[in-house]
């Protein structure tokens, strides 16, 4: 791992040479763990929606929410790029607002951000951000703020109208001057084509291997979050089970008493002198040194 400070340009500059590791995390301990495990990219997704605050899918997500968790991450970053997810209409409703909420994440500490979709007005609103020195990461495929229109979570471009729909995309956000763009539940070919036509790295999430880096979500990867598994995720530990065992054992212990210890426990220097004032009897003695 190169110690150094992950930049856009240096993200950019990654295609062809190094595979780009990305993780979404959504707090302080989470950036610090990916950041010193050395995530190149780190996402503070709009899936906190779902895997952090129990929404059934990420449109409830507020521009507020996501300034909370950058600042946050923002403060367990050190090394890795930290991109701001935009929610759901926080870049919709006009070229100048979506600007304006662009430049709130900056302010909260995030070094970019990335948009879902590459129709023509979004192509423009990425644009205004560039000129507005904010680096955007696109995202294609499965956009999951679009989930009502298009009718579920389901695997996007599987015939070639929709392919061709999204090569165009992809190609429109990466002359527009976007550092990388990420591929969503898109088959491993179209992948493999997207990747091999744009100039800035894709990373792919249920999108193959070919893709020039990959992310997944905190939750998903470390087995804390189990309402929905897509097919796509790999689960490298299972945290939740660990942290039900882990409360059920101290929960337990201090039903039964043996939580806390004497060495978890804090005394008086001088225990005869709380007995004067009380007369209790229930005054612990003090452990003999
Ligand atoms: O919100 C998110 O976590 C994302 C990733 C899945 C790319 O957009």
């Amino acid at each position: 791992m190169n110690p150094k400070k992950v930049t856009a340009p240096a993200v950019k500059a990654m295609k062809g040479s190094a595979r780009i590791g990305m993780i979404t995390a959504y707090d302080y301990p989470s950036a610090k763990a990916a950041d010193a495990a050395g995530a190149d990219v780190i996402l503070v997704g709009d899936s906190l929606g779902m895997v952090v605050l129990g929404y059934p899918d990420t449109l409830s997500v507020t521009v507020a929410d996501m300034l909370h968790h950058t600042r946050a991450a923002a403060r367990g970053t050190a090394r890795a790029l930290l991109v701001g997810d935009m929610p759901y209409l926080s870049y919709h409703l006009s070229v100048e607002e979506s600007v304006r909420n662009a430049g709130e994440f900056i302010r909260a500490g995030a070094h970019a951000v990335k948009i879902e979709g590459g129709k023509p007005q979004r192509i423009k609103t990425a644009q205004a951000m560039l000129d507005a020195e904010i680096p955007v990461m696109g995202h294609i495929g499965l956009t999951p703020q679009s989930v009502n229109a298009l009718g579920g979570f389901k695997l996007q471009g599987k015939n070639v109208d929709d392919a061709r729909r999204l090569m165009d995309e992809a190609v429109a956000l990466d002359q527009t001057g976007c550092f990388s763009i990420v591929l969503e539940c898109v088959p491993t070919e179209l992948a493999a084509m997207i990747t091999e036509r744009v100039s800035c790295p894709t990373i792919g999430i249920g999108a193959g291997p070919h893709c020039d880096g990959q992310v997944l979500v905190f939750h998903d990867l470390l087995g804390l979050y189990d309402n929905h598994t897509p097919k796509f995720v790999r689960r490298y530990a299972n945290l939740g089970d660990e942290m039900r065992a882990a409360i059920t054992h101290y929960l337990d212990e201090v039903r039964s008493g043996a939580f806390p210890n004497d060495a978890e426990s804090f005394h008086m220097t001088n225990a005869e002198e709380l007995r004067s004032l009380y007369g209790s009897a229930n005054v612990v003695e003090m452990p003999k040194k």
